[in-house]
């Protein structure tokens, strides 16, 4: 960590010198444009199945077809299930000279169509059958299953180079193979190859790898190449741009939370890993889950937070643990999590079915709105997630971490409705309906969710909280300056090394950035001694792009959030409405009342909301907390 924070005083010292001349590059100058990721496919969360949870690398075509057909016979691709994809193990080797990768056609058989293999009739098999279909990469030179799991199945093969499978080097050649050539939809990469093979593992000077100094270290920002992590990431992007033409697709990234991807892979890809793989235990569910639970603001169409894919089906979210099998899937529909079953599906049962297939709880994944669920409650036992709809009503989900009953409370406020009004609640899994003032109260069986749409009256008639609109905010620059890992996240025992060595602590997936209805770090919004439910908690140092759908005014309350440390330094509020000032606060110091801050944004597409801080506020590892309190954008 020291590390770490010198390289970030003196990144900062850099910054403040350069400023005058490189004034352009300031992340700060509103540029009247949103920065996020849209290229690609994915408006909602992608949808379908992938071998990896089912069979790891022992995968083969007739799995694959079989697992299709089984969402066509069941109609899951009806309700949106439609990515078929190919996990680890596909391929064979990589050929030499020329860097053509063959695949493995005794398990892939219709691949067999000369020396040169290719997948254009199992990817128009599967296109005939109106699904879509994903392959699978790495950043690196070699594969996961290769430094991580040498002992499954179907590991490339033959010499040293054939065996390099992986991009590196090979982006170009092999996106044209599989986007132009081979007619693939969806790519997976994954990030072992630039990050396993240092010249001195073990594996490498046994000569059965080349050395490739590691671009990424899952334990620390210090050992890691953040740039140089991106650059190879936004070179795969560059080349889909360029191979699958016209054709839509989705790049989805396995960084696993790691090389700060938590600040670049929503400008980057379409889905991007917040955490380590999931199993199928209880305890790592919850670890996966921490990992977006606080990120609402970094997901958005086009670029979704992705927790892994789901375990519903097998061991602890298997059909004998139902509870425990809904809490998994309707939490990830919850958080706009990509839902890739990863489930046998030649063994599905009724039971399963009624999971996957609940329409409901997937309408609730696909919302057009694209909001991820905001945390409203939080605590080791009981959270409560709300997700506000594209029609204004709210998905939420009471989820008992625990293995024993809870009493839980929801309230209109927590919903943003009006108490003194009926709020109507319909359960998602029973489908009974009930109605409620002010507040009601429940009690949750052992690990379990319960799911509702509700709808009342907005306690903002003629308007709409960001908080609301998570997937219109996008913290452009967040202000974090010395990253750090979430320390709220559930510390599982992992299956790869269980309690040998000292723990896994868990890694950079995000911490102190934006928050929706909180302060940076998971703090509760009070300014001066007044609490606010509602707003957008940032640091100083921070710019938010947000798109404007037609409103006519922006109204908030500025101001330091009392959580805050340095107290010194003081920082200022602009509006910005498509690159031109809209309104300004007065420079705002710790302990001072919040100030209203209005603008007429009537016409304007990106409204720009910059936290400039100055002084102590400024220069610390940990800027001054900048709350937009009651943000809203108001007809
Ligand atoms: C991991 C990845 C998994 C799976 C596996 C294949 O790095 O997170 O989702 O793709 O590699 O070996």
């Amino acid at each position: 960590m020291s590390r770490v924070r010198t390289l970030a005083t003196l990144g900062t010292a850099l910054v403040a010198l350069c400023t005058p001349i490189a004034a352009l590059a300031d992340p700060l100058t509103p540029t009247g444009k949103w920065s996020a990721n849209t290229d690609g496919s994915a408006a909602v969360p992608p949808m379908g199945w992938s071998s990896w949870n089912a069979f790891n690398s022992d995968v083969d075509e007739e799995k694959v077809l079989a697992s299709a057909q089984a969402l066509i016979d069941t109609k899951l691709r009806d309700i949106g299930y439609r990515y078929v994809n190919i996990d680890d193990g596909w391929w064979l080797k990589r050929r030499q000279p020329d860097g053509r990768l063959l695949i493995r056609t005794s398990h892939f058989p219709s691949a067999a169509t000369g020396a040169d293999t290719s997948f254009r009739s199992f990817t128009d098999r599967l296109h005939a059958m109106g699904l879509k279909v994903g392959i699978y990469s790495d950043i690196g030179r070699n594969s996961c299953g290769q430094i991580y799991t040498p002992d499954f199945k179907n590991q490339p093969e033959g010499s040293v180079a054939e065996r390099e499978v992986g991009l590196y080097g090979h982006v170009d050649q092999d996106i044209r193979l599989f986007f132009a050539e081979w007619n693939f939809d969806f790519l997976k990469v994954d990030g072992c190859g630039a990050r396993g093979l240092p010249v001195d593992a073990p594996r490498v000077k046994s000569g059965l790898y080349r050395a490739l100094t590691p671009l990424v270290d899952m334990q620390s920002l210090g050992g890691t190449d953040i740039a140089g992590i991106r650059r190879l990431y936004e070179q795969v992007h560059t080349a889909l741009h360029t191979h699958a033409g016209d054709r839509p697709y989705v790049y989805s990234l396995c960084l696993w939370g790691a090389g700060d991807v938590r600040a670049w892979g929503k400008d980057v890809g379409n889905t991007s890993r917040t955490s380590d793989d999931i199993q199928p235990v209880w305890p790592r569910m919850l670890t996966n889950l921490d990992t977006v639970t606080h990120r609402a603001l970094y997901a958005h169409p086009g670029s979704w937070n992705d927790p892994d894919m789901l375990f519903v089906g097998t061991g602890d979210f298997d059909a004998a643990h139902s509870a425990e099998a809904r809490s998994h899937f309707a939490l990830w529909a919850m958080l706009n999590a990509p839902l890739i079953i990863g489930y046998d599906l030649r063994k599905l049962t009724p039971d399963l079915l009624a999971i996957f297939g609940n329409a409901d709880i997937v309408a609730l994944n696909q919302d057009s709105a694209g909001n991820q669920a905001v945390l409203a409650y939080d605590s080791s036992e009981v959270q409560t997630f709300v997700k506000t709809l594209a029609d204004g009503s709210k998905g939420v989900a009471l989820f008992n971490r625990t293995a024993s009953p809870a009493k839980a409370v929801l309230t209109a406020e927590q919903l943003k409705m009006l108490p003194t009004a009926d709020v109507r609640l319909k359960d998602l899994w029973t489908k009974k309906e009930q109605s409620f003032r002010k507040e009601i109260a429940v009690t949750l069986a052992p690990h379990e969710t319960l799911v509702f749409r509700a709808t009342g009256t907005r306690r903002l008639p003629g308007g709409l909280y960001l908080s609301e609109q998570t997937g219109r905010v996008n913290p452009a620059t967040d202000g974090v300056v010395v990253p750090q890992p979430d320390p709220t996240i559930y510390q599982s025992i992992t299956p790869w090394t269980g309690t040998r060595g000292g723990g896994e602590h868990p890694q950079y997936g995000g911490w102190g950035g934006a928050e929706a209805d909180r302060a940076p770090y998971g703090k509760l919004l009070r300014v001066a001694g007044t609490d606010f439910d509602t707003g957008i908690g940032v640091l100083a140092n921070s710019r938010l792009e947000v798109r404007n759908q037609g409103y006519a005014r922006f109204a908030a309350k500025v101001g330091i959030n009392d959580s805050g440390q340095p107290r010194s330094g003081t920082t200022v509020f602009e509006v910005w409405g498509d690159g031109r000032l809209l309104a300004k606060s007065r420079p705002m110091g710790f302990g001072e009342a919040a100030v209203p801050l209005e603008a007429k944004v009537a016409g304007v597409l990106i409204v720009e909301l910059v936290a400039r801080g100055s002084g102590a506020a400024a220069n610390a590892a940990t800027p001054q907390p900048a709350i937009w309190a009651d943000a809203a954008l108001l007809k």
